[in-house]
């Protein structure tokens, strides 16, 4: 793999909602590249997190792109919501929707990239059909449902194999990786292939604060993908 830029995306359900604007302005000053909202229904997982509303009010406080992760049931009734309310990508889990393909249209034809995401018990095959038609693939490094769980070692060869599929197949594609990251798993997802970290726990809880916490993550990230160009 050729050095390349890693983005960074902060999910704010780690975030102080007293003060959400203050704190994503600190992850921003971090340099992070993209605001992550996470959407829990109380089914698909079993909190109920943040609705339209809320993806809103970050919009109004935030100029870089909203990545939203839809961990809920039947994603299609609520797509349009979340693209009305400012999305720049939403993510659907393979596991909650049997028509992938007819969801992925859907994101597209609203002008939203779309991204399919697959907890760590699912096997690639499930999104393999349609990758030439995704923008993004999110492989979970966690269960979803909750910040600040243990990052899942084996998820790694999961996204080598994405990557190679990439690769071999001249797709256009960025690969995801969300839940645990901080600055000792953050090389290792980026050195199995990785290209997209979202963080919530490592960023808003942070020694610090999120300025600093996002400034080393990005260092951390940074420093594996430098070694990796220089390899090859
Ligand atoms: C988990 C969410 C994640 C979560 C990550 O279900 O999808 O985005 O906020 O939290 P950390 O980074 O603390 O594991
Ligand atoms: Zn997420």
């Amino acid at each position: 793999m050729t050095a390349q830029h890693i983005t960074i995306a902060a999910s704010i359900l780690s975030a102080d909602f007293t003060r959400l604007g203050e704190e994503i302005a600190a992850a921003e000053r971090g340099g992070v590249d993209t605001i992550h909202v996470d959407v829990m229904d109380g089914r698909f997982v079993p909190e109920i997190s943040i609705g339209p509303v809320v993806l809103e009010a970050v919009k109004r406080t935030t100029r870089r792109p909203i990545d939203v992760h839809l961990m809920i049931m039947e994603p299609e009734r609520q797509v349009p919501a979340f693209a009305r309310s400012g999305a720049t990508s939403m993510t659907v889990h393979v596991e909650a929707v049997p028509h992938l393909h007819r969801v992925v249209q859907q994101i597209k034809d609203l002008g939203v990239r779309a991204a399919a995401a697959l907890n760590p018990g699912t096997p690639l095959g499930t999104v393999e059909q349609v990758l030439p038609d995704l923008d993004m693939v999110l492989l979970m490094t966690v269960n979803p449902g909750y910040a600040g769980q243990q990052f899942i070692l084996s998820v790694l060869p999961k996204v080598r194999q994405l990557r190679s599929w990439i690769e071999e197949r001249g797709l256009d594609l960025d690969v995801q990786v969300d839940g645990g990251i901080n600055e000792s798993t953050a090389p290792r997802a980026v050195d199995a292939g990785a290209n997209v970290l979202v963080a919530a726990s490592a960023i808003f809880k942070g020694e610090g604060g999120p300025e600093a916490a996002a400034k080393r993550l990005r260092a951390a990230a940074t420093a594996t993908a430098k070694a990796e160009g220089s390899r090859q």
